[in-house]
């Protein structure tokens, strides 16, 4: 494994993708579009992320949560399903709720019996941010909970990676980004930041001649970043 020259001094994470599985509402959708499910999940995504580099390349904005409801309702439009009354609602209500993916709430517990500040560098609008955070059980584990509706410009623009060295005080290569999207990996990377790019689905390395700090399959791998403040080896006997 390689070294890390110098351990960083706080996390930040991504949300939706990272911290939220953003295709756990399959199960609803399949329910409400049998046969469907997946395909929506995944272009319900795609789109959701690209309307926000739309929206930042040509200066607009609107709250993730409008381009999410966006993103949802061209997508059910483009596979030309039949959308039943309040089906598109029960989605959004879904989407409020994400499930975690299960080693989360143990690593940010873990991070804080460390000593960590760890927080959250997101697309979210804050409002989303903290009923998510909520419902996910991570409430007091996270100490940051920076939304880029603040600069109004998603990310990859720097504006939004800014956020985090401004509100922690810290240079950006103090602090560990970690996204299991590739692309928010690399920008972060751009921007000075130590990056693990936590890859669950083994998917390709994004082609942008740069590479994240470190590449892992599990949050679980973020702890490995900040060392325990007593490993039961270094204690010493009473
Ligand atoms: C976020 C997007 C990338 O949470 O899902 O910032």
């Amino acid at each position: 494994m390689q070294k890390i020259a110098a351990p960083p001094r706080a996390v930040l994470f991504d949300a939706y993708g990272t911290l939220f599985d953003v295709y756990s509402v399959g199960l609803l959708a399949e329910q409400l579009f049998p046969g469907a499910g997946e395909r929506l999940g995944v272009l319900w995504r795609d789109k959701q992320i690209e309307y926000t580099r739309l929206l930042t390349l040509a200066g607009r904005y609107k709250p993730f949560w409008d381009v999410t409801q966006a993103a949802l309702h061209y997508s059910v439009q483009k596979l030309g399903l039949p959308s039943t009354p309040g089906a598109e609602e029960q989605l959004m209500n879904q989407y409020r709720h994400l499930s975690a993916f299960p080693e989360n709430l143990e690593v940010l517990k873990d991070l804080k019996s460390r000593g960590v500040q760890a927080g959250i560098l997101s697309n979210g609008d804050p409002q989303m941010l903290a009923v998510a955070v909520k419902s996910a059980g991570f409430g007091g584990l996270l100490q940051h909970q920076l939304s880029v509706h603040a600069v109004r410009r998603f990310k990859n623009d720097p504006a939004a990676y800014a956020l985090g060295p401004q509100a922690l005080g810290l240079a950006a290569r103090d602090i560990l980004f970690v996204s299991s999207n590739c692309w928010d990996a690399i920008g972060a990377t751009w921007c000075g930041y130590s990056t693990l790019w936590v890859n669950r689905t083994g998917a390709p390395l994004d082609q942008l001649d740069t590479e994240p700090t470190r590449i892992g399959t599990s949050l679980r791998e973020v702890l490995e970043f900040f060392p325990a403040l007593n490993p039961p080896s270094t204690r010493v006997p009473s």
